[in-house]
């Protein structure tokens, strides 16, 4: 049976070269001798291919400190490292790109010229990763950072500076309004009940309390209705105990430009704002903040932007791609023609074809509706989608590639620089916002462009 060591297993971990060294320094001799040479190799092969720092693979490996035991990683767990073999065996790998990610942020603070920019990094930040992605974006200088859910706050809440702050979209669920306090959170007030309980809260605290209020001036979603609306502005004491950080509203329609719902959202959120007591607003997703500086009031939140995907329909794409998504071939054939592929036998090979089998498959969030019409990337060679999508595994037409270019274990680009997230999203019948907030947990997934190692 393996020994525990002081930090609790076998192997040790750390995210940060500065760690390394006290944990080397405490790591009791028995952790290390159980510790097999070949999982050392193992463990020096994957930190390779997670691109990790090469000096600390060499102190770790050159050392002699216990056979070099310990294991420095991007912040996987003890238990992702023994539940994943790495890269090499991963069906998939999901590369995100920090740097762009930072990029479009300055982009978007740039169009907004002084308006504060938030992130929004709701939905594990659509994706990619709220653990790696909302630190990258506090170290380019964002202090707004929204969510959906109180859980996603909570989770965020250390990764974070003290002087970060996290709201959460939708609202404050009855009887939790301490755990908010508690975590330093601040809520998204989208009905009478949540003002009164938060007030409520405030007065029993002896202390004023933070929160934003939203109003619905278009989309019948979230925040007060008009005659809600109506009630507060003829009883403002009720937001007594309450710091109002922002008034909100949501667009419905931003990413097109000449609809005529733009305006007539701004036109009651404007009105709805001066109902209320004096407070800074904020409107723009980030397709609004494309509208022009009409729409950027004193606080913008994007989300989308952030991540790569087209704030303005039918305009070329000023966001840098941020992911890339390869699949990899697990096997190579060769079929008849009339031979069929896939499940349900609707594809059918009109002349002798050489099929790839990707390992990705819908279960990994790869639509299922790409099927027969999604198209792959060998080099800047389009590959056609062959037969349905299966939980799986997904076929490739591969014959227009030479066969020595591509075998068992290379890669088909599936999403990035020639099949944009926003593109694959139209082929399947949806939008990049789906297509990334279903990104799955099994690739491997691989950060780069961050200015620190970890992300
Ligand atoms: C209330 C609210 N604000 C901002 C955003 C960010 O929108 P986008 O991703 O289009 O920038 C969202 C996303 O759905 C939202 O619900």
């Amino acid at each position: 049976m393996r020994q525990r060591g002081p930090v609790g297993c076998s192997h040790l971990y750390s995210t940060r070269e500065s760690n390394l060294e006290p944990l080397l320094n405490s790591a009791s001799p028995q952790t290390d001798a159980n510790i097999v040479s070949g999982e050392v190799r193992r463990i020096k092969d994957w930190l390779y291919e997670t691109g990790m720092n090469e000096q600390v693979i060499r102190r770790q490996t050159n050392s002699e400190v216990r056979q070099g035991a310990a294991v420095a990683s991007r912040g996987h767990s003890e238990e992702d490292w023994m539940a994943q073999a790495g890269p090499k065996s991963a069906g998939g790998i999901l590369t995100i790109d920090l740097g762009a990610i930072r990029a479009n942020y300055a982009l978007l603070q740039q169009r907004l010229a002084g308006v504060a920019c938030a992130a929004v990094v709701k939905a594990d930040a659509y994706g990619l990763g709220a653990a790696q992605v909302a630190p990258a974006l506090a170290r380019s200088g964002c202090r707004h950072f929204f969510v959906a859910h109180l859980d996603e706050a909570i989770a965020l809440r250390p990764r974070l500076p003290a002087q970060a702050e996290i709201f959460v979209l939708n609202g404050l669920p009855a009887g939790t309004e301490a755990i908010c306090l508690a975590h330093q959170l601040t809520p998204v007030l989208n009905s009478l009940a949540e003002v009164d309980a938060w007030a409520g809260l405030a007065r029993d605290r002896g202390q004023k309390l933070p929160a934003i209020l939203q109003v619905d001036t278009g989309m019948s979603r979230l925040g007060f209705s008009r005659p809600e609306l109506a009630t507060l502005a003829d009883n403002p004491g009720r937001l007594n105990g309450i710091a109002l950080r922002y008034i909100m509203s949501h667009l419905a329609c931003a990413e097109h430009q000449d609809s005529p719902m733009n305006t007539e959202q701004r036109d009651r959120f404007r009105r709805a704002c001066q109902a209320l007591p004096l407070a800074p607003a904020s409107l723009a997703n980030s397709s609004g903040i494309f509208l022009g500086p009409d729409f950027h009031f004193d606080l913008a939140r994007p989300g989308a932007a952030l991540y790569g995907i087209a704030p303005v329909a039918g305009k070329p794409n000023p966001m840098q791609p941020v992911i890339r998504l390869q699949g990899r071939i697990i096997q190579i054939r060769e079929i008849e023609a009339g031979a069929a592929a896939g499940y349900g036998a609707t594809w059918r090979a009109s002349t002798p074809r050489r099929l790839a089998t990707v390992s990705v498959g819908y279960a990994d969030g790869f639509p299922r509706s790409l099927s027969n019409r999604g198209i792959g990337f060998a080099g800047g060679t389009p590959i056609p989608l062959a037969g349905m999508v299966s939980m799986d595994t997904t076929i490739f037409d591969v014959s227009e590639v030479p066969s020595e270019m591509l075998g068992p274990g290379d890669f088909i680009d599936l999403i990035g620089e020639h099949n944009p997230v926003d593109a694959v999203a139209s082929r399947a019948g949806t939008i990049g916002y789906q297509i990334l907030t279903s990104l799955g947990r099994r690739y491997h997934r691989h950060y780069v462009g961050s200015d620190e190692p970890g992300g």
